[in-house]
């Protein structure tokens, strides 16, 4: 396209004038590249992707050319993106009352609270609300350091709980290493048998040995000063690691026999992504049917339509802030915008049966389309996941399971997205994540586009 602006004119004030762009990306792309400051990049090399709208499973670029999208944004848009009955409760209460100070009442937030506590079950008392999943993490472990009079919190080396000062040190990947400003904070590895750390060779032997040597470092460190065992439902990012049977119910165990509290962040987890409303729920995580202390969430309550997250607590842990103030607020805690989704989006997912086509697409069709196409593509060196949260694990080779290279990742991305396929890449993975609403022959059209791209580059 050519430009009709003046040399050295800046675009910066020209939102919503009509005006060509100065590449052939157009104006979204030439505006994010000149102004946005992209996470977790070094800026210069990016190239983003530009999505115009988006309805469903689908987003579509300014073209209008259409893709599924297999990575429901960040993991987040369980109900699909569009869905007239959430945009249609945002805008009612933009019309009614767009913001409310947090210390004051308000039905919509009340109702989006006894909402989620009504998925949560019995076990739980209150909610929190936060802007999002990492400040959720924040506030649940400052609630179980005050309510256990304990400092220290253990966490996996491999999970992921966000971007503020503490929830970066509970998180395992990378990105904890270049932000370790916060003190108390102790890893393990979880179970994960594929690349297990502890020499097992079947499931029952990771799970006896992680759960032990979570306990040798507990005790090593002091129980009394560990207030919390924080761990993912199911660790996402890490590689969507589904803990195995015996797993979470150890973890509830060992922290009941040391006065520790559990901390389950299920922001990528919960709201329908596993085929359940949260992780902990599913029978096949949990057969016992422990519950934890304290839960987090944020993206899946809502698909994100409005930034929120929050923590879900005990009768036990919200009974501790009766008398004694809690230490911690935020201006947008509770806000009507995103309790109005909530709300609308949570009655959605339960009268569509949502949750259960979730589960059933990661049954019927992407747990058995995934698992043929790792006997047809030997780079796929394993499938793991349930419901709607799956992750292809990569590698140059079945024996030795060295992760392919990134260029291998870069390939893949490639022809998936020319093939109208956006993907989800985290290190040697592709993780399999559509939206919960998923529909049976847009999973087949994914799977169908996996093949093609992995023979491609095969
Ligand atoms: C398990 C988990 N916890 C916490 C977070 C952080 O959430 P947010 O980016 O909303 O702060 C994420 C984000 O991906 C997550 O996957």
């Amino acid at each position: 396209m050519v430009s009709t602006r003046p040399a050295g004119f800046s675009t910066r004030f020209l939102k919503g004038t009509i005006m060509s762009s100065t590449t052939d990306r157009g104006r979204a792309y030439d505006l994010d590249r000149a102004h946005v400051f992209h996470s977790w990049s070094a800026q210069a090399a990016l190239d983003p992707f530009v999505i115009a709208g988006a309805s469903g499973s689908e987003v579509w670029d300014e073209a209008g050319t259409r893709y599924l999208d297999f990575s429901s944004q960040l993991v987040n848009m369980n109900i699909g993106h569009t869905h007239p009955k959430v945009v249609a409760a945002i805008q009612a209460q933009a019309a009614e009352l767009p913001m409310v100070a947090p210390a004051h009442a308000n039905l919509t937030r009340g109702e989006a609270a006894a909402r989620i506590l009504a998925k949560a079950g019995p076990a739980f008392a209150k909610v929190f609300f936060t802007n999002g999943g990492a400040d959720a993490n924040e506030n649940a472990m400052r609630m179980a350091r005050l309510v256990t009079g304990r400092d220290k919190i253990v966490s996996h080396y491999r999970s992921y709980h966000g971007n503020t000062g503490g929830a970066v040190v509970a998180t395992g990947d990378w990105r904890r290493v270049p932000n370790e400003y916060a003190r108390g904070h102790v890893h393990v590895f979880g179970p994960f048998l594929y690349r297990s750390e502890f020499w097992a060779t079947t499931v029952e032997e990771e799970c006896e040995r992680a759960l032990h040597h979570l306990e040798r470092v507990i005790q090593v460190e002091g129980a009394d000063s560990v207030a919390a065992i924080l761990v993912e439902g199911v660790p996402g990012t890490a590689g969507v690691l589904v803990p195995p049977p015996g797993y979470l119910a150890g973890l509830r165990a060992i922290a009941d026999r040391y006065g520790i509290l559990l901390i389950l962040d299920e922001v990528m987890s919960g709201f329908g992504r596993t085929g359940s409303w949260f992780a902990w729920q599913h029978p096949d995580l949990n057969p016992e049917g422990i519950v934890p202390d304290l839960v987090t969430f944020a993206k899946g309550v809502n698909s994100g339509y409005v930034p929120v997250g929050g923590v879900i607590m005990s009768p036990t842990v919200a009974a501790a802030f009766d008398e004694r103030v809690f230490p911690g607020g935020l201006t947008y805690s509770g806000h009507p915008l995103a309790a109005a989704s909530i709300v609308a989006s949570i009655d959605t997912m339960t009268e569509e049966g949502v949750v259960e086509h979730a589960d059933r697409i990661g049954r019927e069709v992407l747990g058995p389309g995934l698992r043929e196409l790792a006997e047809r593509h030997p780079m796929i060196g394993e499938v793991r996941g349930l419901g709607v949260f799956w992750a292809l694990d990569l590698v140059t080779d079945p024996d030795t399971r060295e992760p392919v290279p990134a260029s291998t990742i870069g390939a893949l991305k490639k022809e998936l997205v020319s093939r109208g396929y956006l993907p989800f890449a985290a290190d040697n993975r592709i993780h399999v994540v559509p939206p919960c609403v998923i529909t049976e022959d847009e999973a087949r059209r994914g799977l169908a586009i996996l093949d093609e791209a992995f023979a491609a580059v095969g």
